[in-house]
């Protein structure tokens, strides 16, 4: 199976490259800027139809949520109008598209975990532009599945578990929002669970139940503070630097962007269409431990 993957230094593309390699069978090209540049649809349709992909996963996205409120212009492009390219580009190869989407397209005032036909009512330029993405794409390509993930983490990259080790090494406490609670993602996980729907694909043909959002997040739902304190839980079991970690209110710590109280996602659909599951928060945070031990990857 031939699959092209966007972004290809993003934290998602990454635990992509190193899950491929060691599988037999699949056949991935990257696509980075400035080559291929979502803000610049023009550059999108050559790499991708030249790869001739059975599959397009398109991880690149102006991920940057706070920033997105002062540069809505270039987040709606590479976010809205660079996806609609790609799932474009995609159905002219004849390819399936993964777009990846976000928790964010939710207000977060449901009190249970979204389902995929929840009401979405996006807060942030992040979450309306990322939505616009899903739109657009679904738009351009019958074969769509759009993947809401949420809270990613990995070894590399910015991401909530090196701010914290990097905090705590720098500071005598910490102080984490307590009141959003969400579900930390693994990316070697969505990683596996993306081969694993490809291979599904692959071996049944295309089914058009497969198209439309599927949730995947991780199954634990913590707020930040509960999250930061894990992963010091998890850092102090290795002998690094353990501090106390005080939860504060959003209404604390207040950011440009507006960000969903609950963010916890189903991933039910998922796990019954697809047949993956995620590992709890603490097996991945021992591996993403492990990896960045090791050097990271
Ligand atoms: N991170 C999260 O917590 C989170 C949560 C929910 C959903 N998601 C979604 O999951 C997907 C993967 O996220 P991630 O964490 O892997 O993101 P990431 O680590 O921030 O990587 C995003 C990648 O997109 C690339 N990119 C940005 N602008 C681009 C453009 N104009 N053209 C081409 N590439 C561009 C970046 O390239 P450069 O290396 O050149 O900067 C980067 O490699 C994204 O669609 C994101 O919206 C992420």
């Amino acid at each position: 199976m031939r699959i092209f993957v966007t972004g290809a230094n993003g934290q998602l593309a990454r635990a992509l490259r190193n899950a491929v390699s060691q599988q037999a069978g699949l056949d991935l090209r990257f696509g980075a800027r400035p080559e291929l540049d979502l803000a610049r649809p023009e550059t999108v349709r050559a790499p991708i139809l030249d790869f001739a992909p059975d599959l397009v996963v398109n991880t690149a996205a102006y991920t940057a949520v706070d920033r997105a409120e002062s540069e809505p212009d270039l987040a709606f492009a590479v976010n809205g109008a660079g996806a609609g390219a790609v799932a474009a580009a995609a159905a002219e190869a004849g390819a399936v598209m993964i777009q990846l989407s976000t928790d964010y397209v939710f207000d977060g005032t449901k009190t249970a975990p979204y389902v995929e036909d929840d009401p979405v009512a996006p807060q942030s330029v992040y979450g309306r532009s990322k939505l616009e993405g899903e739109l657009a794409a679904s738009a351009a390509n019958a074969r769509v599945i759009v993947l809401r993930t949420a809270w990613v983490f990995a070894p590399h990259g910015a991401n909530f578990v090196r701010t914290m080790l990097r905090l705590a090494a720098e500071r005598e406490r910490l102080r984490v929002v307590d009141d959003q609670i969400g579900c930390p993602t693994y990316a070697p996980d969505i990683a596996a669970a993306i081969l694993a729907m490809a291979r599904r694909i692959e071996s049944d043909s295309w089914r058009d139940s497969f198209a439309g959002v599927s949730h995947l997040a991780g199954p634990d739902a913590v707020s930040w503070c509960e999250f930061a304190r894990r992963i010091l839980d998890e850092s102090g079991r290795r002998g690094g630097r353990v501090v106390p970690v005080d939860p504060i209110a959003t209404a604390d710590y207040p950011t440009a962007a507006i960000r969903p109280t609950n963010s916890r996602l189903s991933t039910e659909r998922v796990a019954r269409i697809f047949g993956v599951a995620m590992r709890p928060l603490d097996d991945a945070l021992r591996d993403c431990f492990d990896l960045m031990g090791a050097g990271g990857v």
